[in-house]
């Protein structure tokens, strides 16, 4: 509910408008494509169908539709034939993306979605190749990966990944589980030469520095909650390359000119996230207009 498409001729066009006016002020834009798996509810569907996930086994948590918040139901399980669609639907999304101008795609492989999901143990019962073992496990993301490198350029694709984030009902075992489930998949995408590996990191520091060393390109650690001043510590300490900004950037048009001249920042107002609507969104005003 409430989230935007990129898988017709119309929503081209509605991002072509976005891409045109980003590279008009010099920036690039990398749509993130997510699909989110159990995360739904057949109210939110215009077919009213059930969510679909690696196993019947619901995210147990509420979620947002049109009459108010509801309990996550029971997904249906993926066939192989579901999941050979559901990646076709991928390429299809990533060469829409690229036909509104957009310069890459992020995959969502993190917070509790679909990818998510299939990483999990406790999201994942599967017994066939998609299940099981890591190596199963982790093959769904993998194969999502290298058909978005196949089809737009490995150069013109990033990954997000969230280690052990509980999002979505998200339970992936003890530390040690989690560091050889991270270190498999991140060894296996590290193959592909994609353009960049963007971490949502919940604080094990050891496994950052290990996915460090085995990425080729690219590393954008965000963690939740930094202030101002902590927003460079992984670049100083040498774990990320690129300090990814969520809030701070929704409430500054203007956050690289702000922090270069070092002046005040906008408060992020928590109201009205989610909202759907101008307010909160596109309205928070630039330097000149404080
Ligand atoms: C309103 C809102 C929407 C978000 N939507 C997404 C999303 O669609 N995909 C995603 O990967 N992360 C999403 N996030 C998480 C942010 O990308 C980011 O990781 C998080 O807010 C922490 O960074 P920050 O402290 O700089 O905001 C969202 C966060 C907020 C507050």
């Amino acid at each position: 509910m409430n989230t935007p498409g990129i898988y017709t001729p119309e929503q081209i066009e509605g991002w072509r408008k976005i891409t045109e006016a980003v590279h008009a002020d010099g920036g690039a834009v990398f749509i993130q494509l997510m699909h989110v798996g159990r995360m739904s509810h057949p109210d939110n569907t215009p077919h009213h169908r059930l969510p679909v996930a690696p196993s019947a086994i619901s995210a147990g948590q509420e979620i947002f539709t049109p009459t108010g918040p509801q309990k996550t139901p029971t997904p249906r399980e993926l066939s192989a034939d579901d999941i050979r669609s559901t990646i076709a639907e991928f390429r299809h999304a990533a060469a829409s993306a690229i036909a509104a101008g957009a310069d890459g795609v992020e995959i969502h492989g993190a917070n509790g979605y679909l990818l998510h999901q299939f990483l999990s143990p406790n999201a994942n019962h599967r017994t066939d190749a998609y299940g099981g073992s890591i190596e199963n496990r982790s093959r769904f993301v993998v194969e999502v990966a290298q058909a978005l490198a196949d089809e737009i350029g490995a150069d013109r694709v990033g990954i997000r990944l969230s280690p052990a984030m509980p999002l979505g009902g998200i339970d992936e075992g003890d530390t040690e589980s989690v560091r050889a489930q991270y270190r498999h998949l991140v060894t296996e995408l590290a193959t592909l030469n994609l353009a960049y590996l963007h971490l949502h990191h919940v604080g094990d520091d050891e496994l950052l520095r290990s996915l460090r060393d085995i990425w080729p390109t690219a590393v954008l650690v965000v963690r939740y909650g930094r202030n101002r001043e902590q927003i460079a510590d992984d670049i100083d300490a040498d774990l990320a390359d690129i300090a990814p900004l969520g809030r701070f950037a929704l409430a500054n048009p203007d956050i690289v000119e702000r922090l270069r001249s070092d002046a005040p920042l906008n408060e992020v107002d928590p109201t009205t996230l989610y909202g759907g609507g101008a307010s909160g969104y596109t309205d928070y005003p630039a330097l000149a207009h404080v």
